[in-house]
């Protein structure tokens, strides 16, 4: 371990919003179907406004924005974005405005995480048909129009995987690390859902900084960047540079899988929606079709490949909310 970069991790800005260390579990009749041992590491145990994977990076993004006086947060995703309703409920928890720029138009009716956005006050403007390059540009636009206004922004991008929001993830790491220590378990892999790396890179520095050799596997479900490996390991490095931390890492030392894309984002496949069901029937667990069941799909496929052994521990970043959206809520009417 590296006591002084954890120290730096430790000290950085964060604002308390969620319960640590989340909860770490066997999953026993998962395990038993499945026959190998799996964990979870649960972090879609959390407040129900803040739930999620995101709410780790917006902690420390609103923990610097405090910090350093801001009053808006400004942060973008995709119509059902978890993290751009993390965000706002994050904001709006410690007395911050903020305003989503959010890909599609306004639905009729608005549901499950947009529905919390208005909820917790967000500013939403709906961007229409556009892609990710375009929304964190928009994201731009909206803070030079805030400081015209003489408001205070603070901005996220996609998935609010900034290098300081990576760190999230790097703490993350290392409260598992412990929690591995305690139970005396040795996880051949820890397997997650990635999107825009940030969670990934911010494993990375989190498992360097704890000199792990943890096999650590991305679920990419989105597919947003044309190389992924070499975008999560430049954005790893990115953020060790925050903390003055030295990362060795190379893009061939990432471990990413594209097998449960499908035709593509947030395009809800079989072997994700079966993931889905299995879960909630074994263990009363909830995943969604977008992200955390096409994630956990990865990890079933790859046990009945016979490409992981247990034990593993499935990292589940939350997500279930999509589940209160008619669109995705659809393929699982009875
Ligand atoms: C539920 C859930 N899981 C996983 C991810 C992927 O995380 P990252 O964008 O850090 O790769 C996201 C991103 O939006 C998410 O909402």
């Amino acid at each position: 371990m590296d006591s002084a970069a954890l120290g730096r991790l430790n000290d950085l800005p964060r604002a308390r919003l969620g319960c640590w260390p989340s909860l770490f579990q066997q999953a026993e009749r998962l395990s038993e179907e499945l026959g190998c041992e799996i964990w979870l590491k649960r972090d879609d145990a959390q407040p129900p406004a803040l739930v999620g994977n995101k709410l780790r990076k917006f902690e420390l993004v609103i923990g610097r924005a405090q910090a350093e006086g801001r009053d808006t947060l400004v942060t973008t995703g995709a119509l059902q974005s978890n993290s751009a309703r993390v965000g706002a409920a994050a904001a709006a928890a410690v007395g911050m405005r903020s305003v989503l720029v959010l890909s599609g138009q306004e639905p009729e009716p608005v549901s499950a995480n947009l529905l919390i956005d208005h909820l917790v006050g967000a500013d939403v403007r709906y961007a229409g048909d556009v892609d990710w390059n375009y929304l964190n540009t928009a994201v731009n636009d909206i803070v030079s129009e805030l400081h015209r206004k003489e408001r205070k922004p603070f901005s996220a991008p996609v998935g609010c995987s900034s290098p300081l929001g990576s760190l999230g993830f790097a703490l993350a790491f290392l409260e598992l690390h412990q929690q591995l220590q305690i139970t005396g378990l040795e996880p051949s892999a820890i397997v997650h859902t990635s999107t825009s790396g940030g969670t990934h890179a911010g494993l990375l520095v989190g498992r360097a900084v704890a000199d792990s050799d943890v096999d650590i596997i991305a679920v990419d479900v989105g597919a947003i960047y044309s190389d992924p490996a070499a975008s999560i390991a430049g954005l790893a490095h990115e953020a060790a540079s925050l903390i003055d931390f030295d990362l060795k890492l190379a893009p061939e030392d990432l471990r990413i899988t594209t097998d449960q894309l499908g035709p593509g984002y947030a395009v809800p496949t079989e072997a994700g929606n079966e993931a889905v069901r299995l879960m909630a029937r074994t263990e009363a667990i909830l995943l969604d079709p977008v992200y955390s069941g096409k994630g956990f799909g990865g990890l079933v496929s790859m046990i009945r490949s016979g490409e992981l052994e247990g034990p593993v521990v499935f990292w589940h970043t939350g997500g279930q909310v999509a589940l209160f959206d008619p669109e995705f809520a659809a393929p699982f009417q009875p």
